[in-house]
């Protein structure tokens, strides 16, 4: 009981927590550039923000220009209004190999709170670790940070400096790790069906609008060296605080899983794949 109370309160002070950074103003461009749906993405705010637009004929997405072998990556972003039941907006890494590494973040559509977040981890090819959470605010309201670390140790998804998912180095396990380079994605596309429930998109509430910001990027970019390089500690976000969560993040994380995570992977398992315990 005491200790779910000290959660809940270590938990409102992180999501109330705001970044002591001055207001980001790094343009879109600097980092990324649109990869598809062209005529559906538009730069505003002097560059620093854009708005990413689906409809009937199209959606649209984002990369960056480098690729990234480690880094606490983060972007802030807000999500289709309206009923969005069968839209998805997603942030997350990707190494676009034959057997890929991926991190995801995907929000799907809905027509009120709670919104689901769902996170999933790809390392050499296999995925099929969905985790769900209803965020506890409404993410088509305003602008909310997403974040994922990615060193040698854990990789962890952060929502407003709250982690919500964990996922260890656990190669002495025999569970693959992702170490292949990544390249930064954003997008929003019609997932009708599997994002809804079976439901299909309402395109009467069409056009569905995502907005980004905050390009600069904290990572290990690999140009002409190999990703080993990435995993020195000469990179702040591999040094030894980052390595596992402290004792508030783990206080907070509990109560995330406690309280707003409703689906985890490891429980459609009877004998629950090695990772599943230690990254509780
Ligand atoms: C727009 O951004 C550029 C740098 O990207 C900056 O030099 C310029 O002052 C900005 N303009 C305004 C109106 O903020
Ligand atoms: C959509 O919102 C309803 C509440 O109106 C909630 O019960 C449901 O879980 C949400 N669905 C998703 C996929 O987030
Ligand atoms: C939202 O849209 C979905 C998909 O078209 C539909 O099934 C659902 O009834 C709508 N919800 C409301 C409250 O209108």
């Amino acid at each position: 009981m005491e200790s779910w109370i000290l959660g809940l309160f270590v938990f409102l002070f992180l999501a109330s927590a705001k970044t002591s950074k001055a207001r980001n103003s790094a343009s879109f461009y600097s980092n990324y550039y649109v990869t598809w749906g062209f005529d559906h993405a538009l730069p505003i705010n002097n560059e620093t923000e854009i708005q990413l637009t689906l409809d009937q004929t199209s959606g649209s997405g984002f990369e960056s220009k480098w690729r990234y072998g480690s880094g606490f990556f983060h972007i802030r972003m807000k999500i289709p209004d309206k009923n969005s039941t069968g839209v998805l907006t997603a942030f997350y890494l990707t190494s676009r190999s034959s057997d890929h590494d991926e991190l995801d973040f995907e929000f799907l559509g809905n027509n009120t709170a709670p919104y689901t977040l769902q996170t999933n981890v790809f390392a050499n090819g296999q995925g099929g670790r969905e985790q769900r959470i209803h965020l506890w605010f409404d993410p088509t309201k305003d602008f909310h940070s997403y974040k994922i670390l990615w060193n040698q140790h854990q990789i962890v998804f952060y929502v407003d400096n709250v982690p919500i998912r964990v996922f260890k180095n656990n190669r002495k396990m025999g569970v693959n790790y992702p170490n292949q380079p990544m390249q930064i994605e954003g997008s929003v596309w019609n997932a009708e069906g599997w994002a809804s429930g079976g439901k299909r998109t309402d395109w009467n509430q069409a056009p569905f609008k995502a907005y980004f910001r905050e390009f600069d990027i904290n990572g290990c970019v690999l140009h002409d060296y190999a990703v080993e390089k990435c995993y020195s500690s000469h990179f702040w976000w591999n040094r030894e605080k980052f390595w596992k969560l402290n004792p508030k993040d783990l206080k907070a994380y509990e109560h995330v899983r406690t309280k707003y995570m409703y689906y985890d992977y490891c429980s459609r398992y009877s004998k629950p794949p090695p990772e599943c315990k230690s990254n509780q």
